[in-house]
């Protein structure tokens, strides 16, 4: 029996498709072997990720019929504001439609060519517009040890950062950015320790620090499982210490928004946030709605209320622990500890007779699908590694992972345990299994388009 219980109950269903093994094999090859390109009504439990697919509540849905659609000045926008507001004590709220229009838009304004931005880890449509302007991106994630687990793998290098800070590159670091959680390194909270640490090497050297909060109450629950001396704080109280220790941040709110859509930038700087109100404008939409519909901005508002309540949260990390369990319990290589948002299978592991430029987390992700209709999200060499540079094998990714990414209130235990059942048929075949090759790819962020052949 699964050890949480859902702290919710279903009150609208939607259907899930069945494909037959024939029909999964026929839509994976038409997508190219890319699973981003197979149809969604040819999948049965979709874990690709946790963005934009969560489930409103009853209140969401409600606050959505309240939605004030004037261009200008919206009753939905002083909503959203103000519920920004309180959280993270950021006199400047602006509205955008998703992330990756937050960051290009404060990126584009605080980074020039030639200067550097550093991170625990830049996501990667964090380091596309880090590489938009010329600048780069630089990524000091704590280092991992094989098989000794860390409760806050997220955190950035602190000696590595001060060695960057006063070396000869110093003069070129325009910003610091904390992914919380570290999306990119195993979905691992960032401790408060690492944050004040960071924010003191920034003071020191007068550079911002920003955060990258879309996934921020989820990092403020770790801290209340995982940090001395905050075991009694509530989640909400560790946000807003956490954006109290930063200058500003961004956030794609798709995921701890627990809306379908939406996105956000918060800002201390009057001037900074006056630069990327005129980009909004230009690029997104009247500064009040950015890009977003006024009944958008009032389930986010409302969401952003839910997203801290201790019930949910723990039910988000449990699940999510258990699910690490019982995968691990199955023969996976789980990385340990589990986060919030996703569990991830070390797939290099697991097939380590397909050499990196063969994709082995894209051939274990395929066959998930293949076997269930299960469709999870590599995050190996096709996600991360680099082209070879005089057309050679791919440079590797640092590991070949496959991300089980936990959509909020979707999925029910019984699901998961399907996909447990999944991912066990698979790993007793994996020997068998065979690599892929690139045969059409694009440049940056080539993962959503690639078409691959079997080796
Ligand atoms: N930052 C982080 C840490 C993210 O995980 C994402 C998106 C973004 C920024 C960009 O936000 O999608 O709203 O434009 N992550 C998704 C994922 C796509 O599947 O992890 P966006």
């Amino acid at each position: 029996m699964p050890s949480f219980m859902e702290p919710f109950r279903i009150k609208a269903v939607e259907p899930i498709p069945f494909p037959t093994p024939g029909e999964r094999r026929e839509a994976l090859a038409t997508a190219g072997y890319n699973l981003f390109r197979v149809p969604a009504r040819q999948i049965t439990i979709d874990l690709l990720t946790d963005s934009g697919t969560a489930a409103m509540s009853a209140a969401q849905w409600s606050a959505l019929l309240s939605g004030d659609e004037s261009y200008a000045g919206a009753r939905s926008f002083e909503r959203f504001e103000a519920v920004v507001r309180e959280l993270t004590g950021y006199p400047e709220v602006l509205p955008v439609h998703q992330g990756r229009a937050a960051e290009r838009i404060v990126l584009g304004n605080v980074l020039g060519l030639g200067d550097i931005s550093v991170s625990n880890t830049h996501f990667d449509s964090t380091r596309a517009s880090v590489e938009a302007v010329g600048a780069e991106a630089v990524d000091l994630p704590v280092p991992a040890y094989e098989g000794v687990p860390n409760p806050f793998g997220g955190d950035i290098d602190l000696d590595a950062l001060a060695e960057l800070l006063t070396g000869r590159s110093g003069q070129r670091i325009r910003c610091v950015v904390l992914t919380v959680t570290n999306n990119a390194n195993g979905g691992q909270p960032v401790s408060l320790l690492n944050i004040a640490g960071t924010r003191k090497l920034c003071d020191t050297h007068g550079i911002p620090l920003y955060l990258d909060a879309s996934r921020f109450a989820e990092n403020a629950y770790l801290i209340t499982e995982r940090e001395a001396g905050y075991t009694d704080s509530t989640p909400r109280e560790i946000a807003r210490t956490m954006f109290d220790l930063a200058d500003g941040c961004w956030a794609s709110l798709k995921k701890d928004g627990i809306a379908n859509i939406g996105g956000l930038i918060a800002l201390r700087d009057p001037e900074l946030a006056r630069r990327c109100v005129e980009q909004v404008i230009a690029f997104e939409g009247f500064p009040t709605y950015g890009g977003l519909a006024g009944r958008d901005l009032d389930a986010l508002a409302q969401g952003l209320i839910e997203v801290t309540e201790p019930d949910y949260l723990r039910y988000r990390a449990e699940s999510a622990r258990w699910f690490g369990e019982q995968l691990g319990l199955a023969g996976l290589p789980v990385l340990q500890p589990t986060g919030c948002h996703a569990v991830y299978v070390d797939a290099g592991l697991l097939l380590d007779h397909i050499p990196p430029h063969q994709l082995p987390a894209t051939a274990f992700a395929n066959e998930l699908y293949l076997a269930g209709a299960v469709r999870v999200c590599e995050l190996g060499t096709l996600v991360f590694g680099r082209p070879g540079d005089t057309g050679g094998p791919d440079i590797p990714a640092p590991r070949e992972l496959v991300r089980f990414a936990l959509p909020r209130r979707v999925y029910t235990a019984s699901h998961l345990e399907y996909v447990v059942d999944v991912a066990e048929d698979v790993r007793s075949k994996s020997a068998q299994l065979r690599g892929y090759r690139i045969v059409r790819q694009g440049g940056a962020l080539r993962q959503f388009t690639a078409a691959l052949e079997p080796v």
